[in-house]
């Protein structure tokens, strides 16, 4: 294995970027209310999008700088028709990085074992609530079937563990949360609950609408015992055993208790600008000086001052915040 190149990926508050996410496309098969409109977003052009050589380019580079992790995820990352290929192309770096992906699982089904043999590592699947009917309320679409079968193919292609994505939202899927998690032990997989960000640009964000940590724990501890995993570390889930253990529920407190000063991340969106944030008001544009024929060293230069320009929070909770500019399906979840 090659040595670790020395992190460069540094910012003024200390933290270093270590797990990359790139939205691979902003398209995607589901409308989840708290995302997109009904209608879809505007998608970006196929000649403003990083083509396969571009991306692999740009994250052999990132890797070079240090990430450790590289994180698919969109829109829907298995809509881009080359994953695979991609994924087989990221695990062939050195040092490999492990690779990870968000998906809302449509797909998968057929998917999973050809991106576990290229190497993808683990899956996490996005489902809200496993309620039919709820299911297709929330997402705007009838495809819970199609998530059911992905989770299965994740699992029997060696992806484990398999996490769930979860986001509650009052008057929809908050009543479901129980059912969800005994699904979810039943079947194996690792469920947690990520608090609704203001991320979707249609609509001023209600934080009267956003289920806090409290309220889940509070509807889980109806039904079950939970007591806390000691020795989080730095992950953004605080985890809980259930009953006990061994099998475990987890809750991601972004906008109640932000896990800002610990933030390792770093996204690339799929027109390939490095964004140091979920939530900056700026980004850096890579695109147009790689197809201007810019070296490595230079596009480097680029990510290294935009990392050290990160902000030190969200500030979701704090007056004067404003949304990000772009959706996050452009940005990368
Ligand atoms: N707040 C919290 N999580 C969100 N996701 C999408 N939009 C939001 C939001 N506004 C989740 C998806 C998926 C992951 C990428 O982020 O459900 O699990
Ligand atoms: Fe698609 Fe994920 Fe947005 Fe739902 S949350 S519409 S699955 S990108």
């Amino acid at each position: 294995m090659a040595d670790l190149p020395a992190p460069r990926l540094l910012d003024r508050f200390g933290r270093i970027g270590r797990d990359l996410r790139v939205s691979v496309t902003d398209r995607c098969n589901l409308r989840c209310s708290y995302c997109m409109p009904a209608e879809g977003l505007e998608w970006m052009a196929k000649p403003e999008m990083l083509t396969d050589d571009e991306l692999v380019r740009v994250i052999a580079m990132l890797v070079g700088l240090g990430v450790t992790s590289v994180r698919m995820t969109g829109g829907e990352p298995l809509l881009r028709r080359s994953l695979v290929d991609v994924v087989g192309r990221v695990a062939a770096l050195e040092p490999r990085p492990r690779i990870a992906m968000t998906t809302n699982g449509i797909g998968l089904d057929r998917l999973a074992a050809p991106l576990a043999a290229a190497g993808l590592d683990r899956v996490n699947v996005s489902l809200d609530t496993v309620v039919p009917e709820h299911f297709a309320r929330l997402t705007r679409r009838d495809r819970f079937q199609d998530v059911v079968a992905g989770l299965k193919a994740a699992a029997d292609a060696g992806l484990v563990p398999v996490k769930v994505n979860a986001v509650a939202m009052r008057g929809v899927n908050d009543t479901d949360v129980v059912e969800l998690l005994q699904w979810c032990l039943d079947r194996g997989y690792e469920l947690r609950f990520i608090e609704q960000m203001p991320l979707d640009p249609q609509h001023a964000w209600d934080r009267s609408a956003m289920v806090p940590q409290a309220e889940i724990l509070e509807r889980l501890g109806e039904r079950f015992r939970l007591t806390p995993v000691p020795g989080r570390g730095s992950a953004p889930a605080e985890l809980f055993h259930v009953d006990g253990g061994p099998q475990t529920v987890g809750i991601i407190a972004s906008v109640s208790a932000p896990f800002c000063g610990s933030c390792d991340r770093v996204r690339l969106t799929a027109d390939g600008q490095v964004r140091n944030c979920l939530f900056a008001r700026r980004e850096v544009d890579l695109r147009g000086p790689l197809r201007a024929g810019a070296s490595d060293d230079e596009l480097s230069d680029l990510v290294v001052a935009e990392m050290w320009a990160k902000a030190a929070g969200h500030g979701i909770d704090r007056p004067g915040f404003r949304q990000p500019d772009r959706p996050m399906s452009a940005i990368g979840g």
